[in-house]
């Protein structure tokens, strides 16, 4: 794992399989589980998902081999890559700027990740809950109380501990046995759910071909989403790649890494949605608290609820934990490459940094109501739009300074038989810029006028 990176001479992943493991780690995460299915709430359902599959695959999929391209090359963190592919110019400032990204990302990554485990300690101490609207109760009265702080600040103590190196390798053989079982329960509750009644309608809002409510803030916020999930445009897969041996394919890795965050998010909807259009009251345009109003309405109906609640929530956690030990990594890669620090002491002070900046988007959701709000605003700005931009501007480096050129020789180092280098050219200089440039010019020209 990325630790033992830090040790002595930078290190390599051990095999292909664990660097595809550990970047599916980074990816699949409360992006797929709560982002997504929120979004495509808020944004009305199957539109949503069809402009965020293009995405994933248009936009995603070439800026992923971009990032891990920039990253095998100059084996650096985000800032020292552009310092050493570009250097005495400003590019390091995209590093920069994914770094500070990657900390506000964390702040409340973490709170949420902690709602997770405050649902699966309660989940196996006194169950789900009775009817939906004691569902609804629980939630509500856990967001006004002062307890989000206390799972935020447990949820981050363990990114820091992982990171600081406590765990050598657990990280990395829990993911292999974790992952496919987060699959298997993911697949029950979807079984669960189609088969509640009225779960066609769900099935409908999610999955039948609806183009009238695409409009220009859906593209964005499906683009936005498509970043977030596979952990994109702040230097995180550079980070990752940096660790990446010259042996392993970097175009087939990024495909299967895309491939699995696109099931993983795809099967979460499946779950979601005809659950909740079978349970009378509750609404897909939910925000945040989605999964946590409509999940425990299923875990309700199953037998053995608790139990299987409980796990889900384990896995969860788990999910959000192997993501957030990336976006830490990404600031504290940046703190011993670039500033000479020592692993533990950049673990400590960036994750006490993030825990205080996560302070009011635990509190604001309902216990402290001048700062609601808050956690929406900070996941628009740096979660959504800061990815975006920081993913243009990796496409104009590697289409415009870097060149192409170079890049695809990257790529061919392992695989002389990257056949696709001048699509995947044309993509990162062409379209992906262009597409990306045009959804946000439009926004802030919706912003200003
Ligand atoms: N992709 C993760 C998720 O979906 C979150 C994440 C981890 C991330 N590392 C990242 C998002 C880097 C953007 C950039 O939950």
């Amino acid at each position: 794992m990325t630790h033992s990176a830090s040790v002595g001479t930078r290190g390599s992943w051990g095999s292909k399989l664990t660097f595809v493991l550990a970047a599916a780690g980074s990816a699949i995460g409360l992006g797929n589980i709560w982002g997504f299915p929120m979004l495509v709430g808020l944004y009305g359902g199957s539109g949503f998902v069809l402009v965020y599959l293009i995405c994933v695959l248009l936009l995603g999929v070439p800026v992923m081999i971009a990032e891990l391209t920039i990253g095998r090359s100059a084996r650096s963190d985000p800032v020292g890559a552009f310092k050493k592919l570009a250097p005495q110019s400003r590019w390091r400032f995209v590093g920069v700027l994914g770094v500070v990204t990657g900390l506000l990302i964390l702040s409340y990554y973490s709170v949420i990740a902690g709602w997770t485990l405050r649902y699966m300690v309660t989940t196996l101490t006194e169950g789900v809950g009775d009817s939906p609207a004691e569902i609804q109760t629980a939630f509500t009265g856990f967001l006004a109380s002062p307890w989000p702080l206390v799972f935020h600040a447990v949820f981050m103590a363990i990114t820091v501990w992982v990171v600081m190196g406590g765990v050598e390798g657990g990280i990395e053989r829990s993911t292999k046995i974790l992952m496919p079982f987060l699959l298997l329960i993911l697949l029950l509750l979807v079984l669960r759910s189609v088969t509640l009644e009225g779960a066609w309608r769900g099935i409908d809002f999610y999955l039948r071909p609806d183009l009238s409510k695409i409009s220009f803030s859906v593209v964005l916020a499906a683009m936005g989403q498509a970043f977030f999930s596979l952990s994109l445009g702040m230097g995180a897969m550079i980070t990752y790649g940096s660790y990446l041996s010259e042996k392993e394919d970097i175009a087939s890795s990024a495909l299967y890494v895309s491939l699995s965050d696109l099931l993983v998010a795809f099967l979460a909807g499946l779950a979601i949605f005809p659950a909740l259009f079978s349970v009378p009251g509750l609404r897909p345009d939910e925000g945040p608290a989605l999964i946590f109003l409509v999940l425990p309405n299923i875990f309700h109906a199953i037998p053995f609820g608790q139990l299987f609640g409980t796990t889900f929530y384990l896995l969860v956690a788990i999910a959000a934990l192997t993501s957030a030990i990336s976006l830490l990594e990404v600031v504290v890669a940046y703190l011993i490459d670039q500033r000479g620090w020592s692993r533990r002491r950049a673990a400590l002070v960036v994750g006490v940094l993030a825990y205080l900046l996560g302070v009011p988007s635990a509190l604001g959701e309902g216990y402290v109501p001048f700062f609601s709000g808050f956690l929406s605003r900070v996941d628009f700005l740096f979660g959504k739009l800061s990815l975006v931009i920081g993913g243009l501007l990796i496409c104009l480096f590697v289409g415009w300074r870097w060149g192409t050129a170079s890049a695809v020789a990257e790529i061919q180092r392992s695989n002389p038989g990257f056949r696709l280098g001048k699509a995947w050219s044309f993509l990162v200089k062409y379209l992906c810029p262009f597409a990306i440039a045009a959804i946000l010019i439009h926004q802030l020209a919706d912003l200003l006028l």
